[in-house]
């Protein structure tokens, strides 16, 4: 046995048995399948656990574990969608069925995690009953049980559902770069296109989002510093500035082209109450009226996240 291990011919490079480990934003079409084959496969145990009644806590434990690693699973793909946000925003025509995956995937996440939940309590209950539970009590756990995964597993298929269709429709590819020419709609411009080493990406919706919100936190912590900037930090008009620019440049982006008119008006609105904010600064108007334009300026921004983000 030894001498076939150490047989030259028989010694495989370890390291070529492992395929690459892809960057989080490549992870996407990878991490997709666990929740939907894990909160899947969960009812089987459910079902066990009344027929096998007797067994009933170690079933409805490991149904429980399956839909908790699926919960798990579910909040990676989501953030890993949305740091694979360019790929699918470097194909124009398929804007809107982003917006709607991305939408339905949140929602599914949050179930899979209160289904979760709920399995849990069931557990609980049944694993502290003083004796193995009658078959008739656990079928009315088991039902509820069951209707409420059958909502979260719509859910799931669903948001998989306007995956699969950005995918084989579109022609989207959070691994390689953008398909030359995806079977509808327009071929992805190569302007700011992702290449396969990274950068350049075309500002994505979310990744715009998080820079304003760095910007934003700075002006918020010098608001309780009566806009003073923090020690060596850039002048707070920048900060506006940069607010304004990158809201202003959103309106090019593809899913807020996909989404209604209003939205538009609300961003550019935005984009003109940073901008008087920033004007306010550089003036050094009171601190007053610099409080006001911050106010209507954050006022902005809960105004469409309430109404847009999930
Ligand atoms: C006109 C609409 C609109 C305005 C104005 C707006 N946002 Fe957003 N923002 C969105 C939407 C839509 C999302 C959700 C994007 C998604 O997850 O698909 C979002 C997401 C975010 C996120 C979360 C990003 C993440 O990591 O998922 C942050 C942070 C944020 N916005 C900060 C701000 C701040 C700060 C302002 C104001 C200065 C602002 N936004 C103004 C529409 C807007």
């Amino acid at each position: 046995m030894l001498s076939i291990i150490s047989n030259s011919a028989f010694v495989v490079p370890l390291a070529s048995l492992v395929p690459p480990i892809p960057p989080f934003d490549r992870l996407h079409p990878l991490v997709v399948h666990f929740p939907i084959a894990l909160v899947l496969v969960a009812p089987v145990f459910v079902l066990l656990a009344v027929a096998l009644n007797r067994y009933a806590r170690p079933l409805l434990l490991a149904a429980t574990l399956l839909v908790a690693m699926g919960a798990v699973s579910a909040a990676v793909a989501v953030e890993s969608g949305e740091a694979a946000e360019h790929y699918a925003e470097a194909v124009p025509a398929a804007a809107p069925v982003l917006d709607q995956h991305a939408s339905l995937a949140k929602k599914a996440r949050n179930a899979v995690f209160g289904l979760t939940g709920l399995m849990a309590i069931c557990t609980l209950v049944v694993w502290r009953s003083k004796e193995p539970m009658a078959r008739k009590q656990l079928s009315y756990i088991a039902g509820g049980t069951l209707a409420a995964w059958a909502g979260t597993s719509l859910l799931l298929a669903n948001a998989a559902h306007e995956g699969g269709r950005l995918v084989h429709e579109f022609g989207v590819r959070a691994w390689a770069e953008p398909a030359a020419v995806p079977v509808t709609g327009q071929p992805p411009s190569s302007a700011g296109a992702p290449t396969r080493d990274g950068a350049p990406k075309p500002p994505g919706l979310i990744s715009t989002m998080q820079d304003i919100d760095y910007a934003f936190a700075r002006l918020e912590a010098a608001a309780k510093n009566n806009w003073q900037p923090a020690e060596g930090a850039r002048p707070l008009e920048a900060d506006a500035a940069e607010i304004a620019a990158a809201l202003t440049v959103l309106k090019d982006n593809a899913r807020v082209k996909a989404k209604p008119e209003e939205f538009l008006v609300w961003l550019l609105e935005d984009a003109a109450h940073a901008a008087t904010l920033r004007d306010k600064l550089k003036a050094k108007a009171p601190a007053e009226e610099i409080k006001q334009a911050f106010t209507l300026l954050a006022t902005g921004c809960d105004r469409c996240h309430n109404k847009y983000r999930e």
